[in-house]
């Protein structure tokens, strides 16, 4: 098994670190464009090795995709994060040109890879990868929605003072601080509602919370997060190498399942060695599907601007 990180950034370094010390694959290439960077932070994560006692090989490439040949997972993170006070819609002029360009050189070396993206924003660049790239819809995966469920879990932990792996809940559609949506209808803390431990306007502060936790650790480190998106990104590449079916809210093509097409928006999926398999359908009330919907707007006004755009 060989896998392929690109950017050796904060994000990448940090999904690469969690891969090796799975020992999820034999081979992992970190690829970056900053001359000797990637090959940097490879050798410094192989310098754990002894210590952790994994025996994934890193190694590190400064943009020669010839290295990451024959890869069956890439985790694309390349482009500039946000910094303090700026949304991740704001990117999408840098990024939108850097993630087309990795997709295609990456499938020019691994044709069969399932294509994980990160790079923000996420929901337009899975669309975009999937559009530039022609592959099956199943095997583009855009990381968000188990990273803001994540999050979801830790302000709901806090709220109830409980342990977050006890929780089952999830948020779904877009990835970003106006268009993501907390279930809280569906949340569970050992399968009974949240809703039985916490009041209404506890539960609304849970959720706004959650939408804008990614900006309100913006604010604190000066930049992106790195840890929650870094683990993240590796549970889903652990359900794909270990086929392990998990449920996973990710931002996958639509195709009138919740109400929307043309898009890529996030919706529970399960993960395996395909890809994204096949889509859950939570019954969304009139309410759910109407935030949903309203979600769906705004990251369809974000994938017009792709086309006002020299890619
Ligand atoms: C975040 C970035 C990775 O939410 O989108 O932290």
């Amino acid at each position: 098994m060989k896998i392929t990180v690109v950017g050796a950034g904060a994000v990448g370094a940090t999904v690469a670190d969690n891969i090796a010390r799975k020992e999820l694959c034999q081979e992992l290439v970190l690829l970056d464009i900053k001359e000797g960077f990637a090959e940097g932070k490879a050798m410094d994560m192989m310098q754990t090795a002894a210590i952790l006692g994994f025996d994934t090989k890193i190694t590190g490439s400064t943009n020669d995709y010839a290295k990451t040949a024959g890869s069956e997972v890439v985790v694309i993170t390349s482009g500039i994060p946000r910094k303090p006070g700026m949304t991740r819609e704001e990117l999408i002029g840098t990024n939108a040109s850097i993630v087309k360009g990795v997709t295609e050189n990456i499938l020019k070396h691994s044709p069969n890879a399932i294509i994980v993206v990160i790079s923000n924003p996420m929901d337009t660049m899975t669309y975009l990868a999937l559009k530039s790239s022609g592959l099956p819809k199943n095997r583009i995966i855009g990381m968000g929605g188990i990273l803001d469920s994540s999050r979801f879990k830790f302000y709901l932990s806090s709220a109830l003072n409980c342990s977050p792996a006890d929780l089952q809940a999830n948020v779904i559609g877009g990835h970003g601080d106006t268009t993501m949506i907390p279930l809280t209808r569906l949340a569970t803390y050992q399968g009974a509602p949240v809703s039985q431990f916490l009041d209404a306007a506890s539960l609304n502060k849970v959720a706004a919370d959650t939408m804008v936790g990614g900006a309100t650790l913006t604010k604190l480190i000066g930049t992106s997060a790195w840890y929650a998106p870094g683990a993240s990104g590796c549970a889903l590449v652990e359900s794909i190498v270990r086929d392990e079916k998990k449920v996973f809210t990710c931002c996958v093509s639509l195709e009138g399942e919740y109400g929307q097409k043309d898009i890529c928006l996030g919706v529970p999926v399960v993960i395996g060695k395909n890809g994204w398999e096949s889509i859950i359908d939570y019954k969304l009330n009139a309410e759910e599907q109407e935030a949903f919907n309203k979600s769906a707007e705004a990251v369809r006004s974000m994938n017009s601007v792709l086309s006002t755009l020299t890619l």
